[in-house]
């Protein structure tokens, strides 16, 4: 049974990944190092600690997807929740701390006395904190929240107030899937949206090698941080016993793909034992880990997408560079 905490009347969060993420964790970190070429799924970065570094990418110079994102709030957020009529219930795929989604919300509730919100988000931690910090912020707001691996489980939509949902799924979020994983998700949320509910989809958009890289690899050593966070991960959560300075962080543009992908490097032949799995994992100097890949996409593929999954593209909106794409689609 998923466990239902109710704190006060406007929040409720369901935990559907209760005994499940040890579990998940283990099978794919076995899975996962035990393959050639070596990788790690990316949706393990976000634990606490990792969900805050990355919130600090966030606030990085080199890392320009969240600041063109929310510029394209603050000027458009009026113009995205009129453009689904009798909107009453947003909804959002990796919430996280749920700051960009403040210029929605806030939007919404000028024209509506009551809103209600549905953040899923694979952190416990961050979900209530961003909950009850946008209580805290907005009277008139009602919440409920999933603690949930939507690959795994999409709950389903909420829908309060009689009106149409909005689905957010922001940031680079869809990026981090391959094509055909991208695809199969957003059907998977359609069938979870009714005819008219809309979609707004955070895409970031191909540019020169060069910004894309040192966004994927801050001088500061943000990102570098977040990306050997996985293998801290896995020290704390299966006794392993990697040792975070023989490894390196690489972030490098495929043209072929449009992506960047991101590796943790062997900086030496080494062994690694993880106790929990009895898994001894030897790697060369040099050996990479594939931790993520991260899309870039242009308008005409976005479109193509919409179609392929359920969708009609209602407008797109862009930061004044053109870096980042912000896609409003509806569900047909
Ligand atoms: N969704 C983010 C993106 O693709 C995730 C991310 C940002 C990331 N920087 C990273 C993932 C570095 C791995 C390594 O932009």
């Amino acid at each position: 049974m998923p466990e239902v905490e109710k704190l006060s009347t406007p929040l409720t969060i369901h935990n559907l990944l209760v005994n499940r993420s040890a579990d998940s964790l283990a099978a794919d970190a076995r899975a996962g190092l035990t393959a050639r070429p070596k990788r790690l799924p990316p949706k393990y970065f976000y634990d606490t600690l990792g969900s805050h570094l990355f919130e600090a990418i966030c606030q990085l110079p080199e890392y320009y997807l969240t600041r063109a994102e929310t510029a394209i709030f603050q000027r458009h957020a009026n113009a995205i929740v009129t453009a689904i009529p009798n909107l009453t219930s947003i909804a959002e795929f990796g919430s996280g701390s749920a700051v960009k989604s403040r210029y929605l919300i806030a939007a919404l509730l000028a024209q509506r006395d009551v809103v209600h919100y549905q953040p899923l988000d694979i952190s416990p931690e961050i979900l209530r904190q961003s909950a009850e910090a946008l209580l805290e912020s907005y009277a008139g707001l009602s919440i409920t929240g999933y603690v949930c691996d939507y690959l795994q489980q999409m709950p389903p939509l909420e829908r309060r107030h009689g009106g149409r949902v909005l689905v957010l799924f922001l940031g680079s979020n869809i990026g981090n899937y391959t094509p055909e994983e991208a695809r199969a998700l957003l059907q998977r949320m359609r069938q979870t949206m009714q005819p008219g509910d809309g979609l707004l989809l955070g895409a970031d958009l191909a540019k020169d090698p060069r910004v894309l890289e040192a966004a994927y690899d801050d001088a500061l050593g943000v990102t570098a941080a977040f990306n050997l966070n996985v293998l801290l991960r896995l020290n704390q959560q299966l006794g392993a016993d990697f040792n975070l300075r023989q490894f390196a962080h690489r972030a490098v543009f495929n043209a072929a793909q449009s992506r960047m992908e991101m590796y943790a490097v062997s900086r030496v032949a080494q062994t690694v034992r993880l106790a929990a799995l009895d898994l001894t994992v030897e790697f060369e100097a040099g050996e990479m880990i594939h931790t993520e890949h991260s899309h870039k996409f242009n308008v005409a593929q976005l479109a193509a997408l919409a179609a392929a999954t359920g969708f009609a593209p209602v407008q797109v909106w862009l930061d004044e560079r053109e870096w980042f794409s912000s896609n409003l689609w509806v569900a047909v």
